[in-house]
């Protein structure tokens, strides 16, 4: 994490220390380094340079609109799974001929406004959603840029939860009868075949998985092509990882040069979805120490942030390095777990880390926290979810207010009876 490093003990995110965002914004709170957003996108778009390419930030990742607007600028296109992510990608600037709509539950209301938006390529998951799609379609005499998303059978070897291409998943068309759904496909009227497209998950941190399915995809293109479908977009999902603890994964240039190596000759328009590669380590959350709790053989350290802020400790048992913003030369290093203040027993960072000791009142950072961090935050036990601030130079912008309890009950509403 090049933007969140430490000078003279003291955490920045780049040239501003992390302490005063802290101070200024209150705890938690979300920081993002712009340099990092834009620089990795920069270097990701760099390594697949010569090839025709489009780079959908997968926007679950991270949705908000200081971020978005990020690689908009930078030239990159969105992907969307619902309604409210296509609202808020168009709000942040984002051209819908650059957007890529996927998700295996698309409503018909949400096909709707996409189709009147006019984006790029529905990524679709199945052949009632292609049905649903064509009558849609041609109800608005219009004709809907299709893609199909095609499961590879490829075993991603990721987190369970998190991988997508194996048969056994909910995602894509089965890749044996792909080429009679394509045919059928190609014959509904609304429909216009552009594409193919296939995710086979997420924090892969092998080239390999990656070079299969695109591989895959290939032959598959082929077969379709014979069938006199003409394809012009290849859609290879996102999932590359990154490093959380002490995983290597492909770089930017080595995945890119793989994925060309598998596609020289093809003459279409690859488009990339990547979301943790482009955020994940452009992103910390900020979090207060409460107290410091002994119980028998262990240490706690409670802290104001909980598992409703940060979610994948809780809930894929995830890996985050966490920092203190300063770090106190001499302080005794005793193994603690980093726990919130959330009724659960999920509700931790981390267990058994050996960290410096913390007083309250002092701060700590969760590492590798803008990806699948404040998009996945819930206001569980009636906790209002942090800000968010992104950091340009020594500049910092609340990119998102803090909310209030007020936020948290807007829209209850009290019965009648119970007046
Ligand atoms: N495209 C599709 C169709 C996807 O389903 C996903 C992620 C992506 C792109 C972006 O994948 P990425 O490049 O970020 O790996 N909440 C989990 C991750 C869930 C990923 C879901 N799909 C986590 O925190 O690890």
């Amino acid at each position: 994490m090049k933007y969140f490093a430490y000078k003279d003990n003291a955490l920045f995110c780049e040239d501003l220390p992390v302490s005063e965002i802290a101070k200024k914004v209150g705890t938690p709170v979300y920081v993002y380094s712009y340099r990092a957003l834009k620089e990795t996108f920069d270097r990701f778009s760099a390594a697949f340079g010569g090839t025709d390419h489009l780079i959908c930030f997968s926007m679950k990742a991270n949705s908000n609109g200081a971020v978005l607007r990020t690689f908009v600028k930078a030239g990159g296109g969105i992907d969307v799974v619902t309604g409210g992510e296509l609202e808020r990608a168009m709000a942040a600037g984002c051209d819908p001929k650059k957007i890529v709509f996927s998700g295996v539950g698309k409503s018909s209301e949400e096909i709707k406004t996409a189709l009147v938006a006019g984006i790029l390529q529905f990524n679709v998951e199945s052949e009632e959603e292609l049905e649903n799609i064509s009558r849609i379609a041609s109800d608005l005499g219009k004709k809907a840029p299709v893609a199909i998303r095609v499961n590879p059978d490829v075993d991603p070897k990721t987190h369970a939860s998190i991988s997508t291409g194996l048969k056994s998943s909910k995602f894509g068309i089965c890749h044996d009868n792909a080429v009679e759904i394509y045919a059928r496909a190609a014959k509904m009227r609304g429909i216009e075949i552009v594409g193919i497209d296939c995710h086979i998950g997420s924090q892969i941190t092998r080239v390999e998985p990656f070079v299969e399915a695109v591989r895959k995809a290939r032959v598959l293109m082929e077969k379709i092509k014979k069938r006199g479908i003409a394809l012009k977009n290849l859609d290879i999902g996102g999932g590359l990882g990154i490093v959380y603890k002490d995983e290597t994964p492909p770089t930017a240039e080595e995945y890119a040069s793989a994925v060309k190596k598998e596609i020289a000759g093809l003459d279409c328009k690859l488009i990339l979805e990547p979301g943790r590669f482009l955020a994940g380590n452009a992103g910390v959350l900020v979090t207060q120490v409460l107290y410091n709790k002994e119980r028998e053989a262990k240490k706690f350290v409670i802290v104001d942030a909980a598992s409703n802020d940060l979610m994948r400790p809780a809930l894929y048992d995830a890996f985050h390095k966490i920092e203190p913003l300063h770090v106190e030369a001499g302080r005794e290093k005793v193994h603690v777990d980093v726990v919130g203040p959330i009724c659960e027993t999920g509700d931790f960072f981390a267990k058994e880390r050996p960290l410096q000791t913390m007083l309250p009142g002092e701060c700590l950072a969760i590492m590798g926290a803008g990806a699948y961090g404040f998009s996945m935050s819930s206001n569980y036990n009636s906790r209002p979810r942090p800000a968010e601030v992104m950091v340009n130079g020594r500049d910092s912008f609340v990119v998102r207010e803090r909310e209030t309890v007020k936020d948290v009950v807007k829209g209850e509403k009290v019965p009648g009876f119970l007046k």
